[in-house]
């Protein structure tokens, strides 16, 4: 039998710090949580400290990566060509792209265009004008994970293309806004689904978000949609990212044959915006 921790012991977090100092208000308020029947967090993907912060400089160099993109993409560009853009910035700064050899994935970014919903594969294809393009990066930098994707538009798009990358986008940012520490999770997937269907969009419901950080993905899984079933508790010192992807379409989707490249069923157009979010005692910082 595992003796109880005493509130002088030092905390379970690894602070160094009392435990009464320390996360012992922080577990008095998780037992409430869960006796209301609320899934709360295992202790092992509450990120100490010195774990937040190595996450929050990989954060840095992914967003600073896609902000270079901004003034590559282009009309002409291939898809291979940003790739190697983003593979040769992430060693410079001595990273590591995580999404090559993830799982066998073949390249170092994901691109996907118009209709691909997300995992696609950089390939020869040039970009014309009025595409579409996302473009998901992950760093490692010294072990730590930051993840974070954006759409692109190549060269002039049509209203509804703009409108649907906006919508996205705002998906997203009222997503984060509207979590609250030691709130649930359901949240997110309430916020996007009531934006998505105002402006009778899709949800994508095949893919969410995920824990991450030391780790590509970790728990739990971040959904999109809505959920009849009381999600988990976000706590302090959770790092996990949200992405929503919406469809001018329904939010159904197939992968193509080559295991990878995920397209709406109905081909309508497709985007997604992802950020990294770190919760905190009284806010939830953005760290992409
Ligand atoms: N970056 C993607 C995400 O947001 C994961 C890509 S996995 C890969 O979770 F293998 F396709 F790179
Ligand atoms: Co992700
Ligand atoms: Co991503």
């Amino acid at each position: 039998m595992e003796k109880k921790i005493q509130r002088n012991d030092p905390c379970w977090c690894g602070s160094e710090k009392k435990y009464k100092k320390c996360h012992s208000d922080f577990d008095t308020k998780l037992k409430q949580l869960k006796m209301d029947g609320y899934p709360i967090p295992p202790r092992r993907i509450i990120k100490t400290p010195d774990q937040i912060n190595g996450i929050r400089k990989s954060c840095q160099l992914t967003k600073s990566i896609l902000d270079d993109l901004n003034d590559l993409i282009k009309p002409g560009i291939t898809s291979n060509e940003i790739n190697q853009y983003v593979h040769r910035k992430t060693l410079e700064n001595n990273a590591i792209p995580a999404p090559l050899d993830y799982k066998g994935f073949p390249k170092s970014i994901c691109t996907s265009i118009n209709e691909v919903v997300c995992h696609g594969i950089p390939s020869e294809r040039v970009l014309k004008e009025g595409d579409i393009v996302n473009v998901d990066v992950t760093c490692i930098l010294d072990g730590y994970y930051g993840d974070s994707c954006r759409m692109y538009p190549v060269g002039k798009i049509s209203k509804n293309a703009e409108k649907l990358v906006d919508v996205t986008k705002q998906c997203l940012e009222e997503a984060i806004k509207a979590i609250k520490p030691f709130g649930s999770l359901n949240i997110i997937g309430e916020t996007i689904t009531r934006i998505a269907k105002k402006n009778g969009y899709g949800v994508v419901h095949m893919f969410g978000g995920h824990g991450v950080g030391n780790e590509f993905h970790e728990e739990p899984f971040i959904y999109h949609s809505i959920q009849k079933t009381k999600q988990m508790i976000c706590a302090p010192g959770m790092i996990f990212t949200i992405e929503p992807m919406i469809n001018e379409g329904t939010g159904d989707c197939e992968i193509l044959d080559d295991d990878w490249t995920a397209v709406t069923l109905d081909h309508s157009l497709s985007a997604q915006w992802e950020h990294t979010v770190c919760i905190h005692e009284d806010r939830v910082e953005i760290l992409t």
